[in-house]
């Protein structure tokens, strides 16, 4: 066993990095990326410029966002052979799958951004995705609605031109209300980092090999897939209409969560290091109420949503546990709002968490981290002899 004589499933009492990008405080519901609070960037920051400050350090100037927003818009176009891939697959196919696809077939058309070693080299990697993801997000779903796989406007900012890619007609206009656009900017900013979170950790563990960046993130984006981990904004969502399909009786649903029998949980709940709330969660419970009050639209899982959380506010089952809504839980209401449909919802948690699986992979790179390598204790059997097929 290599002397080994405990592990830590789930790593829930294991640090495996020194970082300098995200601060939690599960206790004071604190987060905040490079020092800033999640609060004010919400409230004042853009997604690109928070992208910027994630893998970079610092707010950027003026000259250092424009100069970001223009490499990037450099490489918002995808090889047009991209499309042959994503053609192969059926309509049915679900976007997370699509996504971690079509990043890992990047590598093929851009392959100078495998063995990056340099700064220089590691940022045109790192703006090479930043600009050709959004497009990838968009054809996935544009597959999915057997619309024309083509570019928004490069003269809007990142997110208008992201929804403008997803949601333009075929005459190729789309106008996008400032409060769409305001809304979905803001749900980005607050799914950009969140520490060493399992998806972020696999982004770590797989650029450790020095296996590149666009690999690392195609790795991420099938963590982020579980419905234990991103999958879970999906996840609400139908836990909602179903609960609103049953007659709405949020009760029934609290017990069944409890039933340890029953893999089902309530979806949304509950955080590894957030035991009191999860500061996003309020942000997005708030915006979702702004959003759908601005765009007119009366959404009764909203209502439920609220119902079950007050129920569990006041269960001791889930206060023991200190069982809170995260991130996952209001997300999904809002998505919906802007037109976005539920299958959808992880790949824009898989937008929103790209930069920061940049930086932390950058920062795993340049502090030269060793190659992720675990041991563990064996529990297997002792040395036995081999046994002819006619002896067994
Ligand atoms: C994200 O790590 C991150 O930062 C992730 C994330 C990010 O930004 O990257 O914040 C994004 O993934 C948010 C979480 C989304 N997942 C869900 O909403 C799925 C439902 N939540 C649970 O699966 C669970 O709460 C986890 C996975 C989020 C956390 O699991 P832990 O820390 O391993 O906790 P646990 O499973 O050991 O649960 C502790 C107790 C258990 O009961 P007991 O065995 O002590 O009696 O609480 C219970 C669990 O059964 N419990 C739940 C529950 N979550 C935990 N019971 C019912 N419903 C739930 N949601």
């Amino acid at each position: 066993t290599g002397g080994l004589t405990t592990i830590d499933p789930g790593y829930k009492n294991t640090g495996s990095c020194e970082s300098a990008i995200t601060f939690l405080n599960g206790e004071e519901g604190i987060l905040r990326y490079r020092g800033y609070s999640i609060e004010d960037l919400a409230e004042k920051a853009s997604f690109l410029e928070t992208a910027y400050l994630l893998i970079f350090g610092e707010l950027p100037t003026k000259e250092q966002f424009e100069k970001f927003h223009t490499d990037i818009k450099s490489h918002s176009h995808v090889d047009e052979d991209i499309k042959k891939i994503l053609d192969g697959f059926p309509k049915s196919a679900h976007p997370m799958g699509v996504l971690s696809s079509l990043t890992n077939a990047l590598i093929a058309f851009n392959p100078s951004s495998v063995n990056v070693d340099s700064e220089e080299e590691m940022y045109n990697a790192i703006v090479k995705i930043l600009g050709k993801f959004p497009v990838l997000t968009a054809w996935a779903y544009r597959k999915r609605v057997g619309k024309p796989l083509d570019y928004g406007d490069d003269s809007l900012g990142y997110v208008e031109n992201f929804l403008k890619m997803m949601f333009k007609k075929p005459n190729g206009e789309y106008n996008a209300s400032s409060t769409v656009v305001e809304a979905l900017d803001k749900l980005l900013i607050l799914h950009a980092d969140h520490e060493q979170n399992c998806s972020t950790s696999t982004v770590r563990i797989v650029g450790s090999s020095h296996a590149g960046l666009f690999a690392s993130i195609s790795a991420g984006i099938n963590a982020l897939w579980g419905p234990l981990h991103g999958g879970a904004n999906q996840a609400v969502i139908e836990m909602l209409e179903a609960i609103k399909e049953d007659g709405g009786d949020t009760h029934k649903f609290m017990e069944k969560a409890k039933d340890k029998e029953d893999p089902f949980r309530l979806m949304g709940f509950g955080h590894r290091v957030y035991k009191n709330f999860d500061p996003r969660a309020k942000i997005i419970k708030k915006s979702a109420d702004d959003v759908l009050g601005a765009l007119g639209i009366e959404d009764p899982v909203l209502d439920i949503a609220k119902g079950l959380e007050k129920e569990a506010l006041e269960d001791s089952y889930f206060v023991d546990r200190k069982l809170y809504p995260n991130v996952d839980f209001y997300s999904g209401i809002i998505y919906r709002a802007l037109g976005i449909p539920t299958e959808m919802f992880t790949a824009m948690f898989a937008l929103g968490r790209l930069p920061g699986w940049i930086a932390q992979w950058r920062e795993m790179r340049l502090r030269k981290e060793p190659i992720g390598r675990p041991r563990q204790v064996y529990i297997g059997e002792n040395h036995r002899e081999f046994k002819a097929v006619n002896e067994r």
